[in-house]
């Protein structure tokens, strides 16, 4: 399995503290928000991985990141997205990259306290189709929101005014290779995007959608009230937290 972080889009919800730089390159508490994605797929086991950017300083990720030795990675890879053609957009550009093997996306602005490693060794044994990860919230109208039946995932609304669960869907999704045919079939939205829940759409009217409920919390850092709040949960408890496996009682 791949793993591909998707930097694109120009950060306009963060202006101006994205005039000149891109939004991923902007701290949360003491790391680059580009950081946490990255260590979210590192942790999973997840080593063969792209970065999608875009936008303003673009040349800084190769500089910033390199070929990975942050994470213990001996290579990354780079893809840029020209424009903000939507989330669906950015992850066609690694249909290359995939080759045809299943991909974790985990979005540039989403951060997680723990990890995602037993809904990636859970995917690999559904053998194909999609996984999404779903988090309680206060303010599911933010984000995309499914609507849920026992185990089944019956619909999902982008930013709904009256959702129909309190659930958002995190930005970590598992997909097989179909994705990148699902995404040319795409049409842009309201917003002029080509849009991630008509991905998972697709997936679920195709009966080929599960969904995990994520421990721990998890934030977007988008907007400079997320922004914050991502910076002080950081200072707070920590990121990216592996569970200590106890050698003397496994
Ligand atoms: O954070 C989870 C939410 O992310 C989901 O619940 C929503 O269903 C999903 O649409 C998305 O919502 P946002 O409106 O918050 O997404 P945003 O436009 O902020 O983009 C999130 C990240 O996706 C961004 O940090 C980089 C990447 N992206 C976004 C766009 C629009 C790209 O790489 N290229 C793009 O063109």
């Amino acid at each position: 399995m791949k793993g591909v972080v998707l930097a694109g889009g120009l950060g306009s919800r963060l202006r101006p503290l994205t005039a000149v730089t891109n939004k991923h390159l902007l701290p949360v508490y003491n790391q680059p928000m580009i950081y946490y994605p990255i260590q979210t797929l590192v942790n999973a086991g997840i080593e063969d991985i792209m970065i999608v950017t875009g936008g303003n300083s673009a040349g800084d990720f190769l500089k910033l990141l390199g070929n990975g030795k942050a994470f213990g990675l001996k290579h990354l890879n780079y893809t840029y997205q020209e424009g903000e053609g939507g989330i669906a957009d950015a992850l066609a550009l690694a249909e290359h990259f995939a080759a045809g093997q299943p991909l974790c996306i985990v979005l540039g602005d989403n951060i997680i306290e723990g990890n995602i490693h037993r809904a990636v060794r859970a995917y690999r044994h559904q053998g194909g189709g999609a996984k999404i990860l779903l988090k309680k919230v206060t303010d599911p109208q933010r984000f995309g929101v499914p609507e849920i039946e026992g185990k089944r995932v019956l619909r999902i609304e982008e930013k709904p005014s009256a959702p129909k669960s309190d659930y958002a869907v995190i930005g970590v999704y598992m997909y097989d290779a179909q994705v990148f045919d699902i995404v040319r079939t795409l049409k842009p939205s309201a917003r002029g995007e080509l849009e991630i829940t008509d991905v998972n759409n697709a997936y679920i009217e195709r009966d080929e959608m599960t969904w995990d409920e994520l421990d721990g919390w998890w934030t977007d850092a988008g907007t400079f009230e997320s922004l914050l709040h991502a910076s002080n949960l950081v200072a707070e408890t920590g990121a990216n937290k592996v569970e200590v496996i106890d050698a003397a009682k496994a």
